[in-house]
């Protein structure tokens, strides 16, 4: 039987428990130069203490312009690996596992001066209208990713996850709605994600799972849907990616909040299609912050792996705590074994 305490184990990736930690945008690089500080150490590092098994960092940009605000973390250069890597150090040191988000904002670049994105077309009235990136700029933009992948490795990272949802450049590749072009890339609306999960990979070790979070389905009128999402994750698979981190939206809000279905587990059931479809593990998120429940999505297989974002947010120890609820073994720190009662 698996629970949300079971071990998990994809390539070289051993996790101690089920429980992830997804990428969330703390928007606070003071300098505007792209690197952590005190405030993401300070952060990561409490989940570690708090019993995570996966803490992936949040959106990790592969250029400056690729910032949704000019306070977002970035890789673009090898003066942002230290600050990571020291992260990453010490995350280790309390048994957990990480990994980072490598990401692009395209049209959804709120401080760059003209945003860029696979066509002109703004996100909404308020935001300003991207130019379309070259063909040769888009092949230019494949090696940017491969570059802040690079660095990841570097910094000593235990596993990458490419950002190919909520309405974020590759995402605005794959869809319908804002991938107009007629050149390869628009032809085939799959082939940035191919190129960027490629070579991705050509900087991993081999035995370095690749994730890749996706917007299984866009809930907008013209938008693509779960059929479409099962095919495309098909062909990602196929190019390397070994876990498929199952998210929905994205031409709307970063959290699905007012969209149709946000009850408790609203994506699950597209976390199941994918996983059954694709035959691809893959990791559950949205609104699973009850430990009952996230242990019950890992028991049923649903999922492999269970993300809780604003409930780390509300609590750093949020799986000691689902421990102590479910009645299961986890290591708890020493000096916080008082406070709670493990079997
Ligand atoms: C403050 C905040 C920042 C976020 N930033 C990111 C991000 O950088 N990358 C991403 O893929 N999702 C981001 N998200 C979405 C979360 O990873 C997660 O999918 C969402 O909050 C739903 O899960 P939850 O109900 O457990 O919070 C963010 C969410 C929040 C609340």
């Amino acid at each position: 039987m698996l629970d949300l305490f079971s071990t998990y184990q994809i390539k070289g990736l051993d996790l101690k428990n089920r429980v992830v930690m997804p990428p969330m945008c703390q928007y606070s690089v003071t300098k505007k130069d792209g690197i952590a500080n005190d405030w993401h150490h300070t952060h990561y590092v409490s989940r570690a203490v708090g019993g995570t098994g996966l803490i992936i960092v949040e959106m990790t940009d592969v250029e400056p312009d690729g910032r949704i605000t000019d306070y977002d973390l970035g890789l673009w250069s090898d003066d942002q690996v230290p600050a990571l890597a020291k992260i990453v150090e010490d995350v280790h040191r309390h048994g957990s596992k990480i990994g980072i988000q490598i990401a692009h904002a395209g049209r959804k670049a709120e401080d760059a001066d003209v945003p860029v994105a696979p066509s002109p077309i703004a996100f909404d009235e308020n935001s300003k209208t991207p130019r379309e990136l070259t063909t040769e700029e888009v092949k230019g933009m494949v090696e940017k990713f491969r570059l802040a992948v690079r660095r990841a490795v570097q910094a000593g990272f235990d596993t990458i996850e490419l950002h190919g949802a909520h309405g974020y450049l590759i995402h605005q590749f794959q869809s319908p709605l804002t991938n107009k072009r007629t050149d390869e890339y628009g032809q085939d609306r799959t082939k940035f994600a191919i190129e960027v999960i490629r070579a991705a990979k050509s900087e991993m070790p081999e035995n370095m799972p690749l994730l890749m979070r996706i917007s299984a389905t866009e809930f907008v009128e013209g938008g693509y849907g779960i059929e479409d999402s099962i095919e495309f994750s098909k062909a990602y698979k196929e190019a390397g990616v070994d876990v498929i981190h199952v998210s929905a939206g994205g031409e709307g809000q970063i959290a699905a909040a007012g969209r149709p279905g946000t009850h408790v587990a609203y994506q699950v059931p597209l976390a199941r299609a994918i996983k059954q479809n694709v035959g691809v593990p893959v990791i559950a998120v949205g609104r699973l912050d009850d430990a009952a429940l996230a242990n019950a999505v890992v028991g049923n297989e649903d999922a492999d792996l269970v993300a809780v974002g604003r409930g780390m947010l509300k609590n750093p120890y949020w799986t000691l705590t689902a421990a102590e609820q479910l009645r299961k073994e986890t290591k708890i720190p020493e000096q916080y074994s008082r406070g709670f009662q493990l079997k």
